[in-house]
C-alpha cells in the first residue's frame, strides 16, 4: 500500500484476536496491507483461517491461530506462537470481545463472570502476555479495542464495566511500561455495523436510533477503525501512550 513512511509496517509483526469477524478482521487485512505479518486469532479457528487465507491470496504474511482469550493458557500460546512464526512481537491488537444484554436487575452471577472473564480479563491475559514479550526485547505497540460504552450509558452493564475497565487499564499499563518503550492504547468505537451489532440493529427503531445519537449521520462501518489501527500499530504513534481514541462520528460530543 502506497502511504507514508511513518503509518508503514513492513518488516512489523503482530497478532489481532478477534480477527475472524469485524473489527478484527478489517484490522488484520489493513495491518497486513501494510506490510505487517500478522497471526490472524479467534476464537472460531475457521473463520481466523478464512482471514489468513485472504491476506495470504493479497501476497501478505499471516497464519491463523485459535485463541481463546479468556484462557490464559492459550493467550500465552498466541504470543509464542507468533513470536515463534515471524520471529518477534511488535504489536498486540487485544480486540476480541463479546456483548450480551441483560437487565441489571436480572443479570446472573455466572453471566457478569462469564463476559468479564472475556472483555475484561481477557484483555489483561492478553496485555500481560504480550507486555511481559516486549519488556524483555526492547518493547512494542499494545493496542486494546475498547468501546464509547465504557464512558457513556449506552449498553450492557457487564459490557460497560468492563470496557470502562479496559480504558483505565490500558491508562495504568502504559504509564508502569512507558520506560520499557511498550506502549499501551485504546480506541473506543461508536455503533459500527458487525456481526455483534447485526442483531439489534435488526430492529429499525434501533438503528434509527443510533443514527439520531451520531452527529456524522451514519453507523460506523469496519473500514472505518484501520486508519486509527494503523496509526495506533505504527511510528505515527511514538509520543502517543495511555490514549483512547474516540471513533464514533461524535456520538459522545453530545
Ligand atoms: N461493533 C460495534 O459497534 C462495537 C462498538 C464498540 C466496541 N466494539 C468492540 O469491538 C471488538 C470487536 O467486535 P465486533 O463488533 O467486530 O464483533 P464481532 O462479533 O464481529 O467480532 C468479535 C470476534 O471476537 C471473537 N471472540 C469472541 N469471544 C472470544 C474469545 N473469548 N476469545 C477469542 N475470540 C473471541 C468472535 O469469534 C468474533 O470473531 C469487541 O471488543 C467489541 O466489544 C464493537
Amino acid at each position: 500500500m502506497a502511504g507514508h513512511e511513518l503509518f508503514a509496517l513492513a518488516g512489523k509483526r503482530g497478532y489481532v484476536t478477534g480477527a475472524g469477524s469485524g473489527l478484527g478482521r478489517a484490522i488484520a487485512l489493513g495491518l497486513a496491507e501494510a506490510g505487517a505479518a500478522v497471526v490472524v486469532s479467534d476464537i472460531n479457528l475457521a473463520t481466523a483461517e478464512e482471514v489468513a487465507r485472504t491476506i495470504q491470496a493479497n501476497g501478505g504474511l499471516a497464519r491463523a491461530v485459535r485463541t481463546d482469550i479468556a484462557r490464559k493458557d492459550e493467550v500465552e500460546a498466541l504470543v509464542r506462537t507468533t513470536v515463534e512464526q515471524f520471529d518477534g512481537l511488535d504489536f498486540a491488537f487485544n480486540n476480541a470481545g463479546m456483548l450480551k444484554i441483560v437487565k441489571p436487575e436480572e443479570l446472573s452471577e455466572e453471566d457478569w463472570r462469564t463476559e468479564l472473564d472475556v472483555d475484561l480479563t481477557g484483555v489483561f491475559l492478553c496485555c500481560q502476555a504480550a507486555g511481559r514479550h516486549m519488556i524483555a526485547h526492547g518493547g512494542g505497540k499494545i493496542i486494546n479495542t475498547a468501546s464509547i460504552s465504557g464512558l457513556v450509558v449506552n449498553s450492557g452493564l457487564t459490557y460497560s464495566s468492563a470496557k470502562a475497565g479496559v480504558i483505565q487499564l490500558t491508562r495504568v499499563l502504559a504509564y508502569r511500561w512507558a520506560k520499557h518503550k511498550v506502549y499501551v492504547n485504546c480506541f473506543s468505537p461508536g455503533y459500527i455495523r458487525t456481526n455483534m451489532t447485526a442483531p439489534h440493529l435488526q430492529r429499525p427503531e434501533v438503528e434509527q436510533e443510533m443514527l439520531r445519537q451520531t452527529p456524522l449521520r451514519r453507523l460506523g462501518e469496519a473500514r472505518d477503525l484501520v486508519g486509527p489501527a494503523l496509526f495506533l500499530a505504527s511510528a505515527a504513534s511514538d509520543y502517543v501512550t495511555g490514549q483512547n481514541l474516540i471513533v464514533d462520528g461524535g456520538v459522545t460530543l453530545a
